[in-house]
């Protein structure tokens, strides 16, 4: 019989991307979106998972913004911990494993050089706390289970900066972005490849780091995304970003870590799968996602 898998979260830009790619792999995937499961509601939680029969489980639900937790700290702990628990449970009664996504938010960013899974995790959030609450929720029903933590997501199936510094970028002839934090971008389309084996074929527990190589602030990331937009032929009336500091961004009411750039030596030596440089993520997405609406 075929493995079937669950995605939670399937509407959101990495569960969309999961759902996607792995159905064009030929696996057999069940997508649960928002409309289709509402994981703060644990009855429903366990009544709809308990009705699928599945073989492993990846939860991308999440409350997402960072800022709304600080304001609805009930709300974050419901959704990011509470309910993690829940799904991990109806994972374990169907003897299915749980991939749960997890954020880079849960470090306190003091460190300089990529943390590790041995590192400790302090985080200097409500979202950070929640998450990392979600892992202990997670591991507290089984140890097989596994928290991946990713980090700067970006893929076609949901905007986020990169595509808001190109919109910006095409409309206006000035753009800025934070030059004082430091993170590793993480591509969808990569996720899906490297989180593949870690359903069965390598199933590693605790807690994975996976996004691409090397590190950069949001302007070099932006940089980096108007020079290759630029390369793709796309008609950017900015073509420099300028720097901006976090404390300029008054919308910023949570705490965000200065440095949370991550290792992925164990993703790689768990699943024999490099990620790659983020700069050829970003590339790669550019010329397939954004300069085909920009006919030359
Ligand atoms: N985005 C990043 O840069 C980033 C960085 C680090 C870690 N992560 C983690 O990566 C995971 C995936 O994030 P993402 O980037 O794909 O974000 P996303 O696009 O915001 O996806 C989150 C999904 O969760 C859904 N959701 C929210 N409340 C829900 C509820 N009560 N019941 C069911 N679904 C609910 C959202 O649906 P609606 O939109 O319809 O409400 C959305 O589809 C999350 O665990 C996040 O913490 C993301």
């Amino acid at each position: 019989m075929a493995r079937r898998i669950v995605i939670i979260g399937s509407g959101g830009r990495l569960g969309a991307a999961l759902l996607r790619e792995w159905q064009a792999l030929g696996d057999e995937v069940i997508g649960l979106n928002h409309a289709q499961l509402d994981i703060g509601d644990f009855a429903q939680v366990r009544e709809k998972l308990g009705a699928l029969d599945f073989h492993a489980l990846v939860n991308c639900a999440a409350q997402t913004n960072v800022d709304r937790c600080e304001k609805e700290p009930a709300e974050a702990r419901r959704l990011n911990s509470e309910a993690v628990a829940a799904i991990a449970d109806a994972c374990s009664r169907q003897r299915a494993r749980c991939l749960h996504i997890s954020t880079d938010y849960v470090f306190d960013g003091e460190k300089r050089e990529p943390y590790t899974e041995q590192d400790e995790a302090r985080p200097i959030s409500i979202y950070g706390q929640s998450k990392l609450d979600g892992e202990h929720a997670l591991h507290a029903v089984a140890d097989r289970h596994l928290a991946v933590r990713v980090s700067w997501v970006f893929g076609p199936d949901r905007p986020s900066f990169v595509d808001q510094i190109l919109q910006r970028a095409l409309a206006e002839e000035t753009v800025a972005a934070i030059a004082d934090k430091i993170a590793t971008p993480t591509y969808t389309l990569d996720a899906a490849r490297l989180l593949r084996p870690l359903l069965f074929d390598q199933p590693a527990d605790g807690v994975m780091h996976l996004c691409s190589t090397g590190s950069c602030t949001w302007q070099q990331y932006g940089q980096h995304a108007l020079d290759c937009a630029h390369a793709a032929g796309l008609p950017l009336k900015a073509r420099t970003v300028a720097p901006q500091r976090m404390s300029d961004i008054p919308a910023f009411i949570a705490r965000r870590p200065v440095y949370t750039a991550m290792s992925t030596a164990l993703l790689a030596r768990t699943t024999g799968l490099a990620p790659r440089p983020w700069q050829e993520a970003v590339e790669e997405y550019i010329r397939t996602h954004w300069a085909p609406r920009f006919p030359r």
